[in-house]
C-alpha cells in the first residue's frame, strides 16, 4: 500500500493536474487544502513522519478544527509538479488543540513549508465548516485569467460580480445560487486578507480576490474544481462579449434568473436581483 492509494490523496493531486491543464496554475500560483475525514486520517496514519516537525503560529484562530489534518500544497510549489513527486510538493499539516498552531506530519520530503496562504485556508474552513454543517472539506485557491481581467472594469461589489456572472451562462444561478463575495485588493499571505476572506465566505461559497484570483470551497473535490470552473468559464464569457466592443446589449433578465431558481430548485440570493 502507499499513501497515494488513499481516496483523499488521490483526488487531491488529481485536481492539481486539472487546474494545472486549465491555466490556472502558473509558477507556483494556487493553493489547495482538503480537511481529512478521521477514517482518511487513520488510513494515512501509518506513513507520517516519524518526528513531526516543530509547531508554528498559524496567525488566526480556529478552535472548531482542533487538531484537525488537512493535505496542503507547498509554498513556493509548482502544481505542474505535484502528480510528479507528489511527496515534496505536498504536505499534511495537522493544527495543534488550541486551533491557532500547526505542524507538518507528512510530506515536503526535500524541504519547505505549507502554502503561505495557510491563515486565509484555515479561516475558510472554519467558516465553511460551520456553515455546512461539516460538509465542506475543500478550500480551492487559483488565478483564474478571466475572472482577474473583469477585477480591473466591473465595480468591486458582490452585486456587480455576482449579476454579471450570473447572467453570463444560464447555468450559473443553478451552481452558484448564492453568489460571490469580493475581497478588494490587500496583500496576500497574511492573518488581514483571511480575514476578510473568510467574512465573505460565511454567506458565500466563492471568494474573489481582486488582481489576484479566486477561492472556492465545497464538499468534495468534483464540487469544488466545477465552482471553480463555472466561474471562470462565465467570466471569460462576459469578458469576450465585453471584447466585441459593443457594450452588452442584451441579457438574461431578471426575471428569467427567477424562473431558472424556480425551474431547479434553488434559492437565489435575493439581495442580487432588482
Ligand atoms: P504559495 O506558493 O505560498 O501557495 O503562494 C501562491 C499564491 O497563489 C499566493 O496567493
Ligand atoms: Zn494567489
Amino acid at each position: 500500500m502507499s499513501i497515494f492509494k488513499n481516496p483523499a490523496m488521490a483526488g487531491f493531486i488529481r485536481l492539481c493536474d486539472d487546474g494545472w491543464r486549465q491555466g490556472w496554475h502558473e509558477r507556483n500560483g494556487g493553493n489547495l487544502t482538503y480537511r481529512l475525514t478521521a477514517e482518511e486520517e487513520g488510513a494515512c496514519h501509518p506513513y507520517w513522519r516519524a518526528t513531526p516537525g516543530d509547531w508554528r503560529p498559524l496567525g488566526v484562530t480556529a478552535p472548531n478544527l482542533a487538531d484537525a489534518c488537512f493535505i496542503a500544497t507547498g509554498s513556493g510549489k509548482y502544481f505542474r509538479n505535484v502528480s510528479a513527486a507528489p511527496q515534496d510538493n505536498l504536505c499534511v499539516v495537522q493544527l495543534n488543540g488550541a486551533g491557532d498552531a500547526w505542524r507538518v506530519v507528512w510530506g515536503l520530503e526535500a524541504g519547505g513549508r505549507p502554502t503561505s496562504e495557510l491563515p486565509t485556508h484555515i479561516l475558510n474552513h472554519s467558516v465553511r465548516k460551520q456553515a455546512t454543517d461539516g460538509a465542506c472539506r475543500v478550500i480551492y485557491h487559483a488565478h483564474t485569467p478571466s475572472l482577474i481581467a473583469l477585477t480591473y472594469v466591473l465595480p468591486l461589489t458582490d452585486r456587480a460580480f455576482t449579476r454579471a456572472l450570473w447572467q453570463s451562462a444560464t447555468e450559473c444561478p443553478v451552481v452558484f445560487p448564492g453568489g460571490v463575495g469580493v475581497v478588494p485588493w490587500m496583500v496576500p499571505g497574511g492573518a488581514e486578507i483571511a480575514l476578510a476572506t473568510a467574512g465573505l465566505m460565511q454567506r458565500y461559497d466563492a471568494a474573489v480576490w481582486a488582481h489576484h484570483g479566486l477561492f472556492c470551497s465545497g464538499p468534495d473535490f468534483d464540487t469544488t474544481f466545477g465552482l471553480m470552473h463555472t466561474i471562470e468559464k462565465a467570466a471569460d464569457i462576459h469578458v469576450r462579449a465585453l471584447s466585441c466592443g459593443q457594450g452588452i446589449r442584451q441579457t438574461i433578465p431578471d426575471d428569467g434568473l427567477r424562473a431558472i431558481a424556480q425551474a431547479f430548485g434553488v434559492a437565489l440570493n435575493q439581495d442580487f436581483l432588482d
